[in-house]
């Protein structure tokens, strides 16, 4: 584990959903409310043809402080939440009891899922910003295979390769390689969830490009049974400038020729921000 990557995830457990944040907004959760954004729901509709996850096993990976698990369980499964940070899944129970519902938190690192969870889950759900701290992708996979049920399936959600490239639209900065080359370690302040946050940090993230994903799920023994690269998405995933609000209420990322706004943003084609992936774990 990057100890730096492990203290800036606790920090960021303790802080994100304290009202402070434009992302986590706990007290619309506890109220009744979704946090899950259509991209998830439309994912998770597509894995379960339309049925939905009431009365599935569902494994909620890397699920950070567990608004989507609440959400999970709501829709009737029987949900297990796995982070590496405690701090994380503390606020987890927390919410869960606010919530009244049951999840099971498990503290584990997802390159070395426990073994008695092999075969228990019907899905395991993953998504938005969990690939970047992971080294070892095959590790990563294996394990999500490992946990699946036969025809069990992984949905995940993440941001595409092509987005976490870029530090800024314009003038264009590259800051992080498409395909994996190791880690690069950053430092900075706040919170994709509040810039301003108090919050300072060093991280090491590593780039995972689309085929490298995809190969190392198939390695793993899932068969791909979807597949979308996202030109547009409904939310701002890093607070940051690159992806723009455009008048249809959808975030995308324009180069060239004028680039992003007003009149001129139909001249600029969007590039991908979000793809969907679903495998299905074979016999
Ligand atoms: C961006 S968050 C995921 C956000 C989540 N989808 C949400 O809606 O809040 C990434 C999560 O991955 C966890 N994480 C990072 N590296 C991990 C590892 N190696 N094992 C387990 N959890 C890890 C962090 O603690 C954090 O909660």
């Amino acid at each position: 584990m990057e100890e730096s990557s492990y203290t800036h995830w606790e920090q960021l457990a303790a802080f994100h959903g304290t009202g402070d944040d434009h992302m986590y907004d706990l007290d619309a959760l506890i109220a009744g409310g979704s946090l899950m954004g259509p991209e998830e729901q439309a994912a998770i509709d597509r894995a379960t043809q339309g049925r939905g996850v009431a009365d599935l096993d569902v494994l909620h990976l890397q699920c950070h402080i567990g608004c989507d698990s609440i959400t999970l369980a709501r829709l009737g499964a029987r949900v297990t939440g796995v982070d590496f940070s405690p701090t994380a899944l503390a606020r987890l129970d927390d919410l869960a009891r606010q919530c009244g519902v049951d999840v099971t938190t498990v503290k584990s690192d997802s390159r070395d899922l426990p073994r008695e969870l092999d075969g228990s889950f019907d899905l395991v759900y993953a998504t938005i910003g969990v690939l970047c701290w992971i080294d070892d992708l095959d590790a990563w996979m294996s394990g999500v295979a490992r946990v699946l049920r036969t025809a069990g399936t992984l949905v995940l959600v993440e941001l595409h390769p092509l987005l976490t490239m870029i530090d800024s639209v314009e003038p264009l900065v590259l800051d992080f390689p498409y395909a994996f080359d190791g880690g690069h370690v950053y430092s900075g302040t706040g919170s994709y969830a509040n810039r301003d946050a108090d919050i300072t940090w060093t991280t090491t993230q590593y780039a995972h490009g689309l085929a490298e994903v995809v190969m190392a799920a198939t390695r793993a023994g899932l068969t791909m049974t979807y597949l979308e690269e996202h030109t547009s998405m409904s939310f701002d995933p890093r607070g940051m400038e690159e992806t723009v609000e455009e008048l249809d209420g959808q975030y995308r990322m324009r180069i060239g020729l004028g680039a992003v706004h007003g009149e001129t943003q139909d001249r600029a084609f969007p590039l991908p921000v979000l793809f969907t992936y679903l495998g299905v774990r074979e016999p």
